[in-house]
Protein backbone atom coordinates (compact mmCIF):
# COMPACT_ATOMS: atom_id res chain seq x y z
CA UNK A 1 0.00 0.00 0.00
CA UNK A 2 1.15 3.25 -1.24
CA UNK A 3 1.72 5.52 2.34
CA UNK A 4 -0.70 8.44 3.18
CA UNK A 5 1.92 11.51 2.64
CA UNK A 6 2.16 10.49 -1.20
CA UNK A 7 0.43 12.88 -3.24
CA UNK A 8 -2.18 11.75 -6.25
CA UNK A 9 -1.29 13.48 -9.66
CA UNK A 10 -3.28 13.46 -12.70
CA UNK A 11 -1.40 14.46 -15.93
CA UNK A 12 -3.14 15.82 -18.80
CA UNK A 13 -1.02 15.90 -22.07
CA UNK A 14 -2.02 16.05 -25.91
CA UNK A 15 1.78 15.22 -27.42
CA UNK A 16 4.53 12.40 -26.94
CA UNK A 17 4.38 12.42 -23.30
CA UNK A 18 8.29 12.80 -22.88
CA UNK A 19 7.50 15.13 -19.49
CA UNK A 20 5.13 12.51 -18.30
CA UNK A 21 7.87 9.84 -18.36
CA UNK A 22 10.31 11.48 -16.58
CA UNK A 23 7.36 12.58 -13.71
CA UNK A 24 6.21 8.94 -13.26
CA UNK A 25 10.12 7.70 -13.05
CA UNK A 26 10.93 10.28 -10.86
CA UNK A 27 7.59 9.16 -8.68
CA UNK A 28 8.58 5.42 -8.80
CA UNK A 29 12.74 6.62 -8.28
CA UNK A 30 11.14 8.38 -5.06
CA UNK A 31 12.34 11.74 -6.15
CA UNK A 32 8.78 13.15 -5.86
CA UNK A 33 6.88 12.14 -3.10
CA UNK A 34 4.15 11.36 -5.30
CA UNK A 35 2.22 8.82 -8.06
CA UNK A 36 0.28 9.70 -10.96
CA UNK A 37 -3.17 8.18 -10.72
CA UNK A 38 -4.23 9.14 -14.27
CA UNK A 39 -3.72 10.72 -17.73
CA UNK A 40 -5.86 12.07 -19.66
CA UNK A 41 -5.63 13.85 -22.98
CA UNK A 42 -7.54 15.68 -25.60
CA UNK A 43 -5.84 13.94 -28.45
CA UNK A 44 -7.22 9.80 -29.04
CA UNK A 45 -3.63 8.44 -29.90
CA UNK A 46 -1.48 10.67 -28.41
CA UNK A 47 2.27 8.91 -27.11
CA UNK A 48 1.25 10.14 -23.66
CA UNK A 49 -1.64 7.82 -23.49
CA UNK A 50 0.42 4.67 -24.79
CA UNK A 51 3.18 5.57 -22.33
CA UNK A 52 0.86 5.35 -19.72
CA UNK A 53 -0.91 2.50 -20.37
CA UNK A 54 2.76 0.86 -20.83
CA UNK A 55 3.30 1.54 -17.34
CA UNK A 56 -0.27 0.47 -15.87
CA UNK A 57 -1.15 3.97 -15.28
CA UNK A 58 -5.19 4.64 -16.27
CA UNK A 59 -5.10 6.83 -19.18
CA UNK A 60 -8.12 8.00 -21.46
CA UNK A 61 -9.30 9.95 -23.89
CA UNK A 62 -11.57 12.69 -23.01
CA UNK A 63 -13.62 14.29 -26.23
CA UNK A 64 -12.20 18.41 -25.73
CA UNK A 65 -15.00 19.23 -27.75
CA UNK A 66 -15.68 21.32 -30.66
CA UNK A 67 -13.10 24.04 -30.08
CA UNK A 68 -9.00 24.33 -31.06
CA UNK A 69 -7.60 26.32 -28.45
CA UNK A 70 -10.05 25.13 -25.27
CA UNK A 71 -11.94 22.52 -23.85
CA UNK A 72 -15.96 23.07 -23.34
CA UNK A 73 -17.82 23.53 -20.68
CA UNK A 74 -19.39 20.29 -21.22
CA UNK A 75 -15.74 18.48 -21.37
CA UNK A 76 -14.09 20.68 -18.36
CA UNK A 77 -16.60 19.05 -16.53
CA UNK A 78 -15.92 15.80 -17.87
CA UNK A 79 -11.97 16.42 -17.14
CA UNK A 80 -12.37 17.50 -13.38
CA UNK A 81 -14.90 14.55 -12.99
CA UNK A 82 -12.49 12.00 -13.73
CA UNK A 83 -9.68 13.65 -12.08
CA UNK A 84 -11.66 13.78 -9.06
CA UNK A 85 -13.26 10.43 -9.46
CA UNK A 86 -9.48 9.30 -9.02
CA UNK A 87 -8.80 11.57 -5.81
CA UNK A 88 -6.45 13.77 -8.42
CA UNK A 89 -4.98 16.30 -5.35
CA UNK A 90 -2.68 17.90 -7.89
CA UNK A 91 -3.20 18.66 -11.84
CA UNK A 92 0.02 18.52 -13.91
CA UNK A 93 0.15 19.60 -17.50
CA UNK A 94 2.71 18.04 -19.53
CA UNK A 95 2.15 19.24 -23.05
CA UNK A 96 -1.14 19.72 -22.94
CA UNK A 97 -2.14 22.18 -25.60
CA UNK A 98 -5.36 23.91 -24.49
CA UNK A 99 -6.09 26.13 -22.34
CA UNK A 100 -8.15 26.14 -19.20
CA UNK A 101 -11.22 27.79 -18.05
CA UNK A 102 -12.93 28.68 -15.02
CA UNK A 103 -15.14 25.71 -14.54
CA UNK A 104 -11.45 23.99 -14.32
CA UNK A 105 -9.62 26.41 -12.73
CA UNK A 106 -11.78 26.80 -9.88
CA UNK A 107 -12.14 22.82 -9.23
CA UNK A 108 -8.16 22.37 -8.56
CA UNK A 109 -7.59 26.20 -7.53
CA UNK A 110 -3.57 26.55 -6.47
CA UNK A 111 -3.19 22.90 -7.69
CA UNK A 112 -2.83 23.42 -11.40
CA UNK A 113 0.98 23.59 -12.80
CA UNK A 114 2.07 23.48 -16.10
CA UNK A 115 5.68 23.34 -18.33
CA UNK A 116 6.63 25.58 -20.81
CA UNK A 117 9.47 25.82 -23.08
CA UNK A 118 10.58 29.46 -22.97
CA UNK A 119 12.20 31.23 -19.89
CA UNK A 120 8.55 33.02 -19.70
CA UNK A 121 7.31 36.03 -20.08
CA UNK A 122 9.18 35.53 -23.16
CA UNK A 123 7.41 33.82 -25.68
CA UNK A 124 4.38 32.74 -24.35
CA UNK A 125 2.17 30.31 -26.92
CA UNK A 126 2.58 27.99 -29.57
CA UNK A 127 5.96 26.52 -30.48
CA UNK A 128 8.00 29.35 -28.07
CA UNK A 129 11.51 27.26 -28.82
CA UNK A 130 10.81 28.02 -32.60
CA UNK A 131 9.83 31.99 -31.65
CA UNK A 132 13.19 32.12 -29.33
CA UNK A 133 15.30 30.58 -32.28
CA UNK A 134 13.49 33.19 -34.88
CA UNK A 135 13.90 35.93 -32.36
CA UNK A 136 17.53 35.55 -31.84
CA UNK A 137 17.92 35.88 -28.22
CA UNK A 138 21.12 33.54 -26.79
CA UNK A 139 19.59 31.83 -24.04
CA UNK A 140 16.34 30.38 -23.71
CA UNK A 141 15.24 27.31 -21.70
CA UNK A 142 11.97 26.22 -19.72
CA UNK A 143 9.77 27.35 -16.76
CA UNK A 144 7.34 25.00 -14.64
CA UNK A 145 4.46 28.12 -13.22
CA UNK A 146 1.25 27.81 -11.26
CA UNK A 147 -1.42 27.64 -14.16
CA UNK A 148 -4.24 30.96 -13.90
CA UNK A 149 -6.90 32.17 -16.34
CA UNK A 150 -4.20 33.73 -19.04
CA UNK A 151 -1.85 31.85 -20.99
CA UNK A 152 1.47 31.22 -19.64
CA UNK A 153 0.78 33.87 -17.04
CA UNK A 154 0.87 32.33 -13.87
CA UNK A 155 3.25 32.57 -10.99
CA UNK A 156 6.99 31.22 -12.07
CA UNK A 157 7.94 27.87 -9.70
CA UNK A 158 11.03 27.34 -11.39
CA UNK A 159 13.16 28.02 -14.91
CA UNK A 160 16.18 26.70 -16.44
CA UNK A 161 18.09 27.99 -18.99
CA UNK A 162 19.18 26.36 -21.93
CA UNK A 163 21.89 28.47 -24.60
CA UNK A 164 21.19 28.81 -28.10
CA UNK A 165 24.35 27.69 -30.07
CA UNK A 166 24.81 29.20 -33.38
CA UNK A 167 24.63 26.02 -35.18
CA UNK A 168 21.44 25.23 -33.92
CA UNK A 169 18.55 24.26 -35.57
CA UNK A 170 14.92 24.83 -33.74
CA UNK A 171 14.78 21.13 -33.81
CA UNK A 172 18.45 20.68 -32.05
CA UNK A 173 17.26 23.19 -29.44
CA UNK A 174 14.05 21.98 -28.81
CA UNK A 175 16.02 18.32 -27.78
CA UNK A 176 18.10 20.45 -25.10
CA UNK A 177 14.90 22.00 -24.17
CA UNK A 178 13.01 18.69 -23.66
CA UNK A 179 16.29 17.09 -21.68
CA UNK A 180 15.79 20.61 -19.35
CA UNK A 181 12.39 19.75 -18.98
CA UNK A 182 12.76 17.06 -17.82
CA UNK A 183 15.41 17.66 -14.86
CA UNK A 184 13.50 20.47 -13.81
CA UNK A 185 9.89 19.49 -13.98
CA UNK A 186 10.28 16.46 -11.32
CA UNK A 187 12.42 18.86 -8.88
CA UNK A 188 9.68 21.54 -9.28
CA UNK A 189 7.01 18.78 -8.87
CA UNK A 190 8.76 17.71 -5.62
CA UNK A 191 8.83 21.18 -4.07
CA UNK A 192 5.15 21.82 -4.67
CA UNK A 193 3.69 18.08 -3.17
CA UNK A 194 6.26 18.51 -0.37
CA UNK A 195 4.53 21.82 0.37
CA UNK A 196 7.92 23.76 -0.02
CA UNK A 197 6.84 26.57 -2.38
CA UNK A 198 5.26 29.66 -0.48
CA UNK A 199 3.45 32.39 -3.12
CA UNK A 200 3.60 35.84 -2.21
CA UNK A 201 1.76 37.75 -4.90
CA UNK A 202 3.42 36.76 -7.87
CA UNK A 203 6.46 35.38 -6.24
CA UNK A 204 7.15 31.72 -5.59
CA UNK A 205 9.75 31.24 -2.72
CA UNK A 206 11.16 28.09 -1.93
CA UNK A 207 11.04 26.72 1.43
CA UNK A 208 13.13 24.15 1.04
CA UNK A 209 16.47 23.22 -0.98
CA UNK A 210 16.08 25.47 -4.00
CA UNK A 211 16.63 23.92 -7.43
CA UNK A 212 20.30 24.40 -8.91
CA UNK A 213 19.35 26.48 -11.45
CA UNK A 214 21.98 24.93 -14.03
CA UNK A 215 22.66 26.83 -16.74
CA UNK A 216 23.71 24.21 -19.77
CA UNK A 217 26.99 25.51 -21.42
CA UNK A 218 26.14 24.07 -24.46
CA UNK A 219 26.20 20.44 -23.86
CA UNK A 220 24.81 18.49 -26.57
CA UNK A 221 22.71 14.71 -26.45
CA UNK A 222 25.68 12.17 -25.68
CA UNK A 223 28.33 14.78 -25.68
C1 LIG B 1 6.92 20.21 -23.91
O1 LIG B 1 8.06 20.75 -24.53
C2 LIG B 1 6.15 21.29 -23.18
O2 LIG B 1 6.98 22.30 -22.66
C3 LIG B 1 5.29 21.83 -24.29
O3 LIG B 1 4.87 20.69 -25.00
C4 LIG B 1 5.92 19.73 -24.96
C5 LIG B 1 5.34 18.38 -24.62
O4 LIG B 1 6.27 17.35 -24.83
N1 LIG B 1 4.18 22.57 -23.78
C6 LIG B 1 3.75 23.71 -24.31
O5 LIG B 1 4.22 24.20 -25.31
C7 LIG B 1 2.59 24.35 -23.56
N2 LIG B 1 2.44 25.72 -23.94
P1 LIG B 1 6.03 15.92 -24.21
O6 LIG B 1 4.63 15.46 -24.66
O7 LIG B 1 7.10 15.06 -24.83
O8 LIG B 1 6.13 16.03 -22.73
Amino acid sequence: MQPTSVARLGVLGSGAGSNFVAIAEACAAGRIPARVVLVLSDVEHAGILVRARERGIPARYIPPGPFRTKLDEEAERAYVRALQEAGVEYVVLAGFMRVLKSVFLRAFEGRIVNIHPSLLPSFPGLAAWRQAWEYGVKVTGCTVHFVDAGVDSGPIIGQQVVPVLDDDTPETLLERIHQAEHELYPRCLAALVRGELVLQGRRVLWRGARPEQETRTGDRPGG
